[in-house]
């Protein structure tokens, strides 16, 4: 039931330039199908991956990064199918968006994303290597001055291929040295990376932190202001969506998010929260950033990420958990403020039921979601007589008081066994003898 895109597919990559050369606007890059997938369980078939693409593509996603096509033939050949369709459906705006492929620093990875990626009109290879001394120590064995070599080395193999959007992360940046980070990045700058992404690997770091290892980065790096920066935050400490905020306004301007924030471990920092929080809070405080995605197809690429991914989404999940609008407690839906004029004068105001805005900072609409009902409410054991008569009026019932009574005490009765009264409990309540003509 998941739409798709059309797509025109010539070979020859060409130069799309950037959606918006605009200095605030930040670029989403969207890793669900690489770091995503490397969630456990997480595994999609080809031609789901091709589903999600496209509805990532129809978000309007600046950057897909499709997959690590070194990691297995299947996954070359996804990333490739991603490439030669997504990566050529150019949209009614004439955009595109950019197809990447992960490699690790070396050749063989390298070729493969190549292989994969060069369909595309505006391919990318993403390379990366690990710059903290626990890496360099453990896992890579290997100095400061050979992992400088290999980064100047590949970032420069990459270009040479004919890729002209190379990306360079050094992992675990938020736990590697300061001075050996800006000697790396500054290194593969000159040997052509066009964007450096800053991995919290681990989600090791906290906000202030991210945000001053930016800042740092931009202030002490040389030939820094020739590219983009971006962040690509774990959610180990839950701090994913601040982090990357932080990094946003100390000048990130491409940040690396997943649908629904799937991803290793604790996952990544949450495309739905990253986009969101820069919609209702970005002019204001986040010195006027903004992004180019569609917010109406969120909920979409939420319920198709859910699936196809097989990872579920809890409840209470920010913008996108089945209880995001969902209001149960009277104090909620009636709203209860005391007034300061008299200790004693509680003057109720219509709260949700009249004025969404007083426990909606974003309305549902915007991410695509359909009310179930008008009000959004839905009724349980904390709702009030006052949103049970709103929910009887939209569903056609006009009761007098004494009726209403009635029927809200049965209701009460009924919701303390029952956690969520559906319309068909209300409208059950309602044919009840007592209440027919
Ligand atoms: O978490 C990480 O460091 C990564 C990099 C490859 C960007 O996924």
């Amino acid at each position: 039931a998941f739409r798709t895109l059309t797509c025109s597919f010539s070979r020859r990559p060409e130069y799309i330039p950037d959606r918006i050369p605009d200095p605030s606007y930040v670029r989403i890059f969207d890793t669900t199908l690489r770091d995503g997938e490397q969630s456990p369980g997480a595994t999609m078939t080809s031609k789901e991956k091709l589903d999600v693409a496209r509805q990532l593509a129809k978000l309007g996603v600046d950057i897909i990064e499709a997959g690590f096509p070194a990691s297995s033939k299947d996954d070359l050949e996804a990333v490739r199918i991603i490439a030669k369709d997504v990566g050529n459906a150019i949209d009614e705006d004439g955009h595109v968006p950019v197809i990447c492929g992960l490699a690790r620093c070396n050749r063989a990875d390298i070729d493969a994303a190549w292989e994969a990626v060069k369909f595309a009109k505006r391919p990318r290879i993403h390379t990366f290597i690990a710059t903290s001394e626990i890496h360099l120590k453990y896992k890579l064995r290997k100095t400061r001055e050979e992992v400088i070599e290999i980064a100047r080395e590949m970032v420069r193999y990459a270009r040479s291929l004919g890729c002209d959007d190379v990306e360079f992360s050094p992992e675990d940046a938020g736990r590697s040295d300061r001075e050996f980070l800006y000697e790396v990045l500054g290194e593969v700058i000159k040997a052509g990376a066009t964007t450096l992404n800053i991995p919290d690997t681990v989600g090791y770091t906290l906000p202030s932190e991210f945000g001053q290892l930016i800042t740092d980065i931009k202030s002490k790096t040389t030939g820094i202001e020739n590219v983009i920066i971006s962040t690509h935050c774990q959610n180990d400490l839950g701090l994913s969506t601040a982090n990357t905020l932080a990094g946003a306004h100390a000048g990130a301007r491409q940040v690396e998010v997943t649908i629904n924030g799937i991803g290793e471990r604790a996952g990544n920092a949450s495309l739905e929260e990253v986009v969101m929080a820069l919609k209702c809070r970005g002019k204001e405080l986040l010195g006027g950033l903004y992004t180019g995605i569609n917010t109406r197809h969120i909920v979409m690429a939420s319920k198709m990420v859910a699936e196809y991914s097989g990872l579920h989404v809890q409840p209470h999940k920010a913008i996108v958990g089945a209880n995001a609008f969902a209001h149960e407690s009277g104090i909620h839906q009636v709203g209860v403020f005391c007034c300061f004029v008299s200790l004693f004068l509680i003057v109720p105001s219509d709260g949700m039921l009249k004025f969404k805005g007083t426990y909606e900072i974003i309305s549902p609409e915007d991410i695509g979601l359909s009310r179930s009902n008008e009000s959004g409410i839905v009724l349980g054991k904390l709702s009030g007589r006052h949103a049970l008569r709103s929910r009887l009026l939209e569903l056609g019932y006009e009761l007098n008081g004494k009726e209403l009574d009635d029927v809200f005490w049965r209701f009460k009765a009924i919701a303390e066994k029952k956690k969520h009264l559906s319309d068909g409990d209300i409208e059950a309540l309602i044919s009840d003898e007592i209440f027919q003509p």
